[in-house]
């Protein structure tokens, strides 16, 4: 008998499990060719036997049997059934151990999924659905278990041996093998599961938890990169600190421990007391990393530091409750980054994040609720929507219920779930019961997809001194959501003005927003002297689109002196994509393009008086990208985008050439490289500066940038200057990139940005070089990283190269979703999604890509993960 594996799942089919596995024993013998793993599992009965016997059913995937024993009695094959997904064992006993033998071969495993080797280390990846490729096992969240797990290997190749918990055990065995007994007390779900074996370094420190428990930390990673793992022990510490202070989490193994592999499918693994972590999330040295992977490092491992408690002690109880892990703990690295740096520039890079990314995704074919109702493959969950837009809602929560109410509510959560799987209803419940508010319609945001559209409306009445905002959302499914806004009143001198809502005693307390319940509503504003400029959504209050029919003149002023800096920024980004914009269709209309004095003035201000958070300014001076501002079109004018916002770029640095000038000049190091927040803030307006200046086409400044290039004592100022180098015409760029690989040859993850900037280059012949590259000694697609580097940074990063009317960049890209088919489906499921956006193209664009989604389609057998995507591209 076959059991049939339904595809979609759906939500509302959960029901508990039959069986619970209260212990796992597994003992894994690693060897080259064949290892060998062996489970026992005590399982207990978890339904009403009175009404009948449920059969004991495993999930396991491409797994060799060796042998299956009930209380140490072995099962001959009459006694289960097995089929390509699960193994069946139709009379159990109340409680009983089942021990499982199986067979597996790491080394030949392409899918970074279950257990497989990197550069020569064992490693596991278990979520969501990994375990069962190690064994037979109900491999499902809500199955929490305590593991003890035995490693045995070669002691001279694989002196390392880890998994989670505490070393129980360890010594030698004969002929040159070794093992080692780890236990880990906190009952866990599968997809925890984590197991290391190879030859690694330590790199060691050691925090002292607020209530005096000593931790030990250790980084393990190959011994080449012993002198690239400070920064990432620095940033474990500064988490665990954090999480203490503002979430009250304190750790609680004696061990944490983080691996780096360089093969690796997302980012990294929360496994329990042992990460397992993508390499460029922990390698950093000076010469080797960026800012912004100093940044992104902090940010990952404060990520998976903070899963501890908000994924592990806590889990999901289903993988439709996904973002109570993820959305949360997203939400809870945003601040711990906010508080590391400067809050507001990281409220910028994560809304550009949100939508660049969730946006367009919540607008096409693969659109979902943050909570969704089905899925055909489970690996495509992992996903914008379900990680950024489920760190929106979070902060709405928080908005809404206020920071002290917010506090309450998570110690609430953390402490009535903990060691469960949690939902999404569990989650709000505890907030609406810490604050005392009915967050029922706040639920529909956990529902519903898509992005609302917000349409706010002011009219200032000067005889009565009142002014009326009047809000409509525009929500599919016509139900309203409950959405917070954050806002203030400018007057036309840009000072704030006291905010007092007609009919309530005192005017709204800083930092309070009004809350939306309605279709429509009105605000009615009293003692508002003349037509005010509203600041609205502060600090992006709610994950909408705003439209508010703002003058030039009311963003100028909103970009010069609103108090909410992020407000700040949105204006001028604002500004920026109107004028863009206008272009466009000036362009299309065949008119020469003028820009605009409004925005020459604006930017003129941000250069000479912009204030001294550079950081911020060099936010505020970088224009929209064109994928962004592809977004504001029905139908993307690629090459329209494209040369506007050359064109604005070009023309803003002529006629600010001085100020720039002045301004790149101050910016100027003045010691060595230090990751901190003056620094970066120096480093990333001075490569902003540069980038304009670099427009010019003037050999003295090509010649300024590629001194940059060469002298730099740090990658972040080195690679700013090569990848404009890169960009330009000009045979600098050619020389800079012919040194840079030289000089990095044995640093994969330098070779990464060497790939990945010639693949966003606009210049005229990238596709020819994205093409000669792929077959480049270096270049591979069994590396995730590397493959990523070069195809999706391609895809996504380059929208007027790989669009090429021609359409070999959809061929392309269609090519190695086939040939990730059997290689990495999880990889390759990722790069067909830039295909499926195809009905946001002209007609010419949308048919080819539309022909490349439906050769995919044509493939003999396609993976789960693959298909997916294709089909809802297509449908
Ligand atoms: N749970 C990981 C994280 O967000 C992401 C991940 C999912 C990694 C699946 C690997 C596989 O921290
Ligand atoms: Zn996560």
């Amino acid at each position: 008998m076959h059991l049939p594996h339904n595809h979609p799942v759906a939500l509302s089919d959960y029901t508990p499990p039959d069986y619970r596995v209260e212990s796992v024993h597994l003992t894994v013998d690693l060897h080259d060719d064949v290892t060998l793993v062996r489970a026992d599992l005590s399982v207990v009965a978890n339904h009403d036997r009175t009404k009948g016997i449920r059969p004991l059913v495993l999930d396991g995937r491409g797994l060799v049997l060796r042998c299956i024993a009930l209380d140490g009695k072995p099962l001959t094959t009459d006694e289960y059934v097995r089929d390509d997904e699960t193994l069946t064992i139709h009379h159990v006993p109340e409680q009983c151990t089942v021990s499982v033998s199986t067979e597996l071969k790491p080394q030949e495993n392409t899918l970074l999924e279950g257990l497989y080797r990197s550069g020569g280390t064992f490693c596991t990846q278990c979520e969501a659905e990994g375990f069962r490729r190690i064994t037979y096992f109900p491999d499902r969240p809500d199955v929490l278990a305590a593991y003890t797990v035995t490693i045995t290997a070669d002691r001279a190749t694989c002196p390392v041996l880890l998994a989670n918990g505490n070393l129980a055990a360890s010594g030698d065995l004969p002929d040159g093998r070794h093992y080692a007994t780890w236990h880990d007390p906190f009952p866990k779900p599968s997809y925890l599961f984590a197991l290391v074996a190879g030859d690694l370094v330590k790199v060691e420190d050691t925090f002292v938890t607020k209530s005096g428990r000593r931790v030990a930390l250790q980084i393990y990673v190959q011994s080449h990169n012993r002198d690239k793992c400070d920064h990432a022990v620095r940033s474990l510490a500064e988490a665990m600190r954090w999480d203490e202070e503002a979430f009250g989490r304190e750790y609680d193994l004696d061990l944490y421990m983080i691996v780096a592999v360089d093969d690796f499918n997302f980012g990294a693994m929360e496994n329990k007391g042992l990460n397992v972590f993508n390499s460029r999330y922990v390698l950093a040295r000076p010469d080797t990393a960026t800012d912004a992977d100093y940044a992104a490092i902090e940010g990952v491992i404060g990520h998976e530091y903070f899963h501890n408690w908000s994924g592990n002690r806590v889990t999901c109880r289903d993988w439709f409750q996904l973002s109570v892990k993820e959305g949360l703990t997203i939400f809870r690295d945003q601040e711990f980054s906010a508080a590391m740096g400067s809050s507001a520039v990281k409220r910028i890079q994560d809304v550009r994040y949100l939508r660049t990314h969730q946006f367009p995704e919540d607008a096409g074919p693969l659109a979902h609720p943050v909570r969704p109702e089905t899925y055909d493959a489970i690996n495509n969950l992992y996903t914008a929507t379900v990680y950024n837009k489920g760190a929106e809602l979070i902060r709405m929560l928080r908005t809404l219920v206020g920071h002290d109410a917010f506090r309450r509510g998570m110690d609430l959560y953390f402490d009535r779930h903990d060691g469960t799987g949690a939902t999404v209803e569990n989650l709000v419940s505890a907030l609406a019961e810490a604050s005392g508010r009915d967050l029922t319609q706040f639920m529909r945001w956990y529902r519903e997809a898509g992005t609302p559209e917000i349409h706010v409306t002011g009219s200032h009445d000067a005889d009565t001194k009142a002014y009326t905002l009047t809000i409509r959302q525009g929500v599919a499914g016509g139900e309203p959501l409950l959405i917070p806004l954050a806002m203030g009143l400018l007057d036309r001198n840009g000072n704030e003005l006291s905010v007092h809502l007609d009919g309530e005693q005192a005017p709204l307390e800083p930092g309070r927003a009004l809350e939306l319940s309605r279709q429509e509503e009105t605000f009615c504003f009293r003692g508002i002297p003349e037509e005010p400029v509203p600041s609205l959504f502060r600090g992006f209050s709610a994950p909408v689109r705003l439209h508010y029919a703002y003058t030039e003149a009311d963003l100028a002023l909103l970009m010069g002196k609103d108090g909410d800096l992020f407000n700040r920024w949105e204006a001028g980004q604002r500004l920026m994509t109107g004028t863009i914009l206008q272009l466009v269709a000036d362009r299309r209309a065949g008119q020469e393009l003028r820009l605009p004095p409004a925005l020459v003035e604006a930017c003129g201000t941000l250069l000479t008086s912009g204030g001294n958070d550079r950081a911020f300014l060099a936010e505020a001076l970088t224009l929209p990208s064109e994928n962004l501002l592809g977004e504001q079109m029905k139908e993307i004018e690629v090459e329209g985008i494209f040369e506007a916002r050359r064109f604005v770029r070009t023309a803003l640095a002529r006629q600010l050439r001085g100020e720039l000038s002045a301004l790149w000049d101050q910016c100027r190091p003045t010691g060595p490289y230090r990751f901190e927040p003056a620094e970066t803030g120096r480093r990333s307006l001075a490569a902003c500066c540069l980038g304009y200046l670099m427009t010019l086409d003037d050999p003295s400044i090509r010649q300024a940038c590629l001194r940059q290039f060469r002298e730099a004592d740090n990658m972040t100022d080195s690679l700013s200057a090569l990848t404009l180098l890169a960009h330009t015409e000009g045979s600098e760029g050619e020389t800079a990139l012919a040194e840079f690989h030289a000089r990095w040859r044995e640093e994969p993850l330098v070779i990464d940005k060497w790939f990945a900037i010639q693949a966003t280059s606009p210049l005229p012949d990238t596709f020819a070089r994205v093409q000669r590259l792929l077959e480049h000694p270096d270049f591979t697609l069994a590396n995730p990283n590397r493959a990523r580097s070069l195809i999706l940074s391609f895809a996504v990063n380059n929208p007027v190269r790989f669009h090429d009317r021609a359409g070999g960049g959809y061929r392309l890209l269609a090519d190695h979703v086939i040939k990730l088919n059997s290689l990495n489906p999880m990889i390759g499921a990722r790069m067909a999604e830039p295909l499926t956006r195809w009905r946001r193209h002209e007609l010419n664009r949308r048919e080819r890509m539309k022909t490349e989604l439906e050769r995919i389609a044509r493939e003999p057998t396609l993976a789960r993960d693959i298909r997916d995507v294709v089909t809802k591209g297509l449908a």
